[in-house]
């Protein structure tokens, strides 16, 4: 075991954490096309990171145009590359298993911007966490794994296993630039394992794997109505409104009690075993402090029969994200719009397949869609359902890694969030995935006051040296 890069790892720790406030400060919105050269900037932060942690081969990998963002001529944001393939052989001749860690260096909007305590580009430590847009999403636990293999090239001079790093910059966005890496270059990812540090933590101090996300379909509604914008109280009675129509099909979709109507949407969903469902059921979950304390509404929603971790894990749900169209300025205007629009994805459990929930949607949608309207379904980006194998060496590699960091056995949970490419990882690499992260349930992802623990970026790191040093140890694995 490496205590040598553990005792680095605690010596820097409080660079490491100076580092990610760099980092933290480059907007890297990837969806944002006025921030595109940021997201290249946070790129190339990264590449140094990996460059003077003593990683070798650290390129840029461009991704193709058309590729990303269903938005043609846009430039695709970047890959960042590296490697170290130089373990040394096993005693018996054989080599050393290669890793291939995963994470994304590109960020969510952070809008709305006036819910923030401090501003979302300004990282700012407050009792013990550091709040900024990306801290735990992932630019935190992605630079957790930067600073792992520097405590390892740092204090051992070489790493326990052979190591291949690629970092997105399109995750937040479903950007097929990754995917279409993997599908034309598989080869260079070739690995043992992936270890993907983009996920959370069940509860505090309780050290997680996740074992399976939702795959989703994101899509967007476009209807139309009259030829063009029309005098609410001249054509009102006569004229079709797009945007109540998109409000009746958005009605129909779902019903009250959560069930989704889509003809067809829940054939051949895997549920998960009785095995599972039992460990659900013992994780320390309060439903009613989730409400009032994650959730804050004053009720929750959803499949009757279901828990709330069967829900969020291993049902498939739609929401709206957001409707477009007429007027949403201050004041009134009485316009009848031409045009509307409406952002709306499902998440996809085991079993799902994103093209024929998608096909099945569209065909809905078009039959319930009102008269005198034209509705269009565009597929935005799209990820596979996965579940991981949680009996292999590597697995068992992390949970002993996680128990040593934290004193405590480790658990295994679903995420109800995607990781698109983990998919591609899991069926066109057949590689085994171990997704270990050290997010918590209320560091606000997505959302205004976006946080990390510190404690947990420090632990993350520990945890990520011990599991590489495992891995390369594979007779000791497990044992
Ligand atoms: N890191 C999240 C996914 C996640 C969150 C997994 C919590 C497990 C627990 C990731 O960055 C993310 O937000 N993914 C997007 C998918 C994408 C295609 C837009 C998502 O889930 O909405
Ligand atoms: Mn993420
Ligand atoms: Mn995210």
């Amino acid at each position: 075991m490496s205590e040598t890069a553990v005792g680095y790892a605690r010596e820097q720790g409080q660079r490491f954490v100076s580092e990610l406030k760099d980092l933290l400060r480059i907007p890297s919105v990837s969806t944002a096309p006025e921030h595109v050269g940021d997201v290249r900037r946070a790129a190339e932060f990264v590449a140094a990171g990996l460059r003077s942690a003593g990683m070798e081969q650290v390129r840029l990998i461009e991704t193709s145009t058309e590729a990303s963002q269903g938005r043609p001529g846009h430039q695709g944001h970047p890959l960042v590359y590296a490697e170290w393939l130089r373990a040394e052989p096993l005693p018996d001749g054989s080599a050393r298993p290669t890793v291939l860690l995963y994470g994304h260096y590109d960020v969510q909007p952070a809008e709305p911007l006036e819910e923030w305590k401090s501003p979302p580009f300004e990282p700012t430590e407050r009792d013990g966490n550091i709040y900024a847009r990306g801290a735990v999403d992932d630019k935190g636990q992605m630079w957790m794994q930067v600073k792992a293999l520097e405590s390892l090239l740092k204090a051992d001079g070489r790493l326990p296993v052979n190591v291949r790093v690629i970092v997105e910059g399109e995750e937040e966005v479903g950007g097929e630039g990754i995917a279409a890496f993997v599908r034309e270059h598989g080869e260079q990812l070739k690995a043992d394992v992936a270890l993907v540090s983009d996920t959370e933590m069940f509860a505090p101090e309780l050290p997680t794997l996740t074992v399976g996300l939702r795959g989703m379909i994101y899509t967007e509604l476009e209807a139309r109505g009259a030829a063009t914008d029309l005098h609410s109280g001249m054509y009102g009675g006569a004229a079709p409104n797009p945007l109540v129509a998109l409000a009746q099909i958005i009605a129909q979709l779902k019903t009250a009690d959560g069930h989704i109507a889509v003809p067809g949407f829940y054939d051949g969903i895997e549920e998960p075993t009785p095995a599972e469902l039992e460990a659900w059921g013992s994780l320390p979950f309060d439903e009613e402090e989730y409400r009032r304390h994650e959730v804050g509404s004053t009720a929750l929603t959803g499949e009757e029969g279901y828990s709330v971790l069967e829900r969020t894990w291993a049902r498939p749900t739609m929401d709206v994200h957001g409707v477009v169209g007429g007027f949403t300025g201050v004041g009134a205007k009485t316009v009848i719009p031409a045009r509307a629009t409406a952002k709306i994805s499902f998440r996809l459990v085991p079993g799902m397949k994103p093209e024929e929930t998608f096909a099945r949607y569209k065909r809905f949608v078009a039959q319930i869609c009102p008269r005198g309207i034209q509705v269009k379904a565009t597929l935005i980006h799209s990820g596979d359902p996965i579940v991981v194998s949680t009996d292999n060496q590597y697995v068992h590699a992390a949970t002993e890694a996680m128990a040593e960091v934290f004193g405590k056995p480790t658990v295994f949970v679903r995420g109800g969030g995607s990781i698109p490419i983990v998919g591609d990882f899991v069926r066109e690499l057949e590689t085994p995935t171990v997704l270990m992260g050290f997010g918590l349930p209320d560091d606000n992802l997505h959302a205004p006051n976006e946080k990390f623990h510190l404690a947990n970026f420090h632990r993350g790191i520990e945890s990520i040296v011990r599991f590489l040093d495992k891995v390369g140890e594979p007779a000791k694995a497990g044992s």
